[in-house]
Formats: C-alpha cells, sequence, structure tokens
C-alpha cells in the first residue's frame, strides 16, 4: 500500500516499458522491483482463443512477425520475439501474468486488465478474462479495496458485462471524453471507478469530484511527467498509469 494515504497508487503501464519492451516478463518484473502497486496490460484473443497481452490488433510493432493476433494461434505467437532491442521475449499469456502478480509476495499487487475490442466477439473476451480470474480464485474478491484483479474497458458494454457476472470485482470505465466520463455511462454500467486520460483530467479536473460524489475511485492514464504527477495527487487521483512506475513512486514519497 501506499505510505501517504493521499498519494496515488502506482499502475505500471504495460510494465515498466520505458524501460523495458511493453508487455514483456522483464518489463512486469522490474515494474514489481521499482516498487509498483498495480500493473496493467491490454489482452486480446489468439485465433485458438487464448488470452494474451498484446496493445495492438497485429504484431507488427512489437514482434518480429507480422499479422492480427485473432489469426494467429497461440504457438504461432509463441514462435515470435516480442523483446524488440532488449532480451528476447516470448509473448506473455493472461495467466502467466496473473501467476506473476499473485507470486509477488512483498505487496498484494493489483493486475488491471483491460479488455481490447471486446465487442465484436460479444462478451467473449470478457468470458474469458472472468474465467481465467476464477481459475486463479480472484474473481470474487471481499472487497473492491482487497481486490487482487480490476478490469477495465473503453467499451460500456464489456464493464457492464463483468459487473453482471462478477458484482464483486472491481472495474474502470475508461474514456477520452468529459461527457462521457462525467455523464451518466459510469453509473448505468455500475463501474467502480471512471479512467480519463491526463489531457481529459487537465481540461475537467472536476471529474475526480464529481466520480467521488459518486462513490467512484478515478484512474487517469498516461502521466509520465512531474507536473502531472503532482496535479494528479493534488486532485485526489487514486491510480495513476505510467511508464516510469520507479520513477513515479520516488517522486510521490519524496513530496
Ligand atoms: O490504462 C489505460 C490506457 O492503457 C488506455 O490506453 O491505448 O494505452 O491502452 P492504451
Ligand atoms: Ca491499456
Amino acid at each position: 500500500m501506499s505510505p501517504d494515504s493521499r498519494a496515488p497508487f502506482v499502475v505500471a503501464h504495460r510494465g515498466a516499458s520505458a524501460a523495458r519492451q511493453e508487455h514483456t516478463l522483464a518489463a512486469y518484473e522490474l515494474a514489481l522491483r521499482e516498487g509498483a502497486d498495480g500493473l496493467e496490460c491490454d489482452v486480446r484473443l489468439t485465433r485458438d482463443g487464448y488470452l494474451v497481452c498484446v496493445h495492438d490488433r497485429t504484431v507488427d510493432r512489437t514482434s518480429s512477425g507480422t499479422g492480427l493476433v485473432s489469426e494467429l494461434t497461440l504457438e504461432q505467437m509463441q514462435e515470435l520475439d516480442f523483446g524488440g532491442d532488449g532480451e528476447p521475449a516470448q509473448v506473455l499469456t493472461l495467466a502467466e501474468l496473473i501467476t506473476l502478480v499473485l507470486d509477488w509476495k512483498s505487496r498484494p499487487t493489483k493486475l488491471f486488465v483491460e479488455t481490447k475490442h471486446p465487442v465484436r466477439y460479444g462478451g467473449l473476451v470478457e468470458n474469458k478474462v472472468l474465467a481465467e480470474l476464477q481459475r486463479f480464485g480472484i474473481a470474487s474478491p471481499p472487497s473492491a479495496a482487497h481486490s487482487r484483479a480490476v478490469v477495465m474497458s473503453f467499451s460500456a458494454t464489456a464493464v457492464w458485462r463483468i459487473r453482471r457476472s462478477a458484482p464483486l470485482l472491481p472495474t474502470v470505465l475508461l474514456g477520452d471524453s468529459s461527457r462521457y466520463l462525467g455523464g451518466g455511462a459510469a453509473t448505468t454500467v455500475g463501474a467502480t471507478a471512471v479512467g480519463p486520460s491526463i489531457k481529459t483530467l487537465r481540461d475537467h479536473p472536476e471529474l475526480v469530484d464529481r466520480a467521488a460524489a459518486a462513490g467512484r475511485a478515478t484512474y487517469c492514464w498516461t502521466v509520465d511527467n512531474a507536473d502531472d504527477i503532482t496535479y494528479c495527487r493534488e486532485l485526489g487521483v487514486s491510480w495513476i498509469a505510467t511508464n516510469h512506475p520507479g520513477r513515479t513512486k520516488s517522486l510521490l514519497t519524496e513530496s
């Protein structure tokens, strides 16, 4: 937990992704060593139905291969190198990342799982995410505060599906519009937090108080510079996602 109750928790965005290739085991291990309170990952389905931690629709930007994730099998993806300029790295599955988080005994770190393009699959992605969290025994936490997992999406439908199937699991409705996040969408789907970008929050700081008045936390992404970190702290943001978890933790601890 954070040493200062006013300080936001620090979520490593795609791992310590400024220092290591995003979504690799090396990026997540570094984030844990640097003191991250949470790890963020994007998940997509392979052709044969496995959840892998990949941001883009294709593997072109982040691996040695090409093609859509949805058209590759897990085995085909495992033959690619996701290590970029660093050590060679295999694609990370959601199951492997959950294992890493639960095996990390120094602190009860949270995993923030973002579903990408869930609507296209008619609920399949959310169902698979929930099945994975259930398999590891973390889909029904005793309270939101003690949950080891948080599910996030830009899709209100996806958040609604998660709330309906796993009402105790915390959720974040992500968005880049103040009208959307400040309006009724989060209430309608029962999200436990709203997730504006730092740009939206700079333009609409009232989103934090409005969320708090409705009993919701705020998760802000992607917060990489000192001014923005201080700004989020002063506003009372609960979680900040950053590509620099170590530097961010130090800044929050020192100030
Ligand atoms: O943490 C939320 C943030 O990751 C959303 O943007 O494109 O990096 O997934 P993106
Ligand atoms: Ca993301």
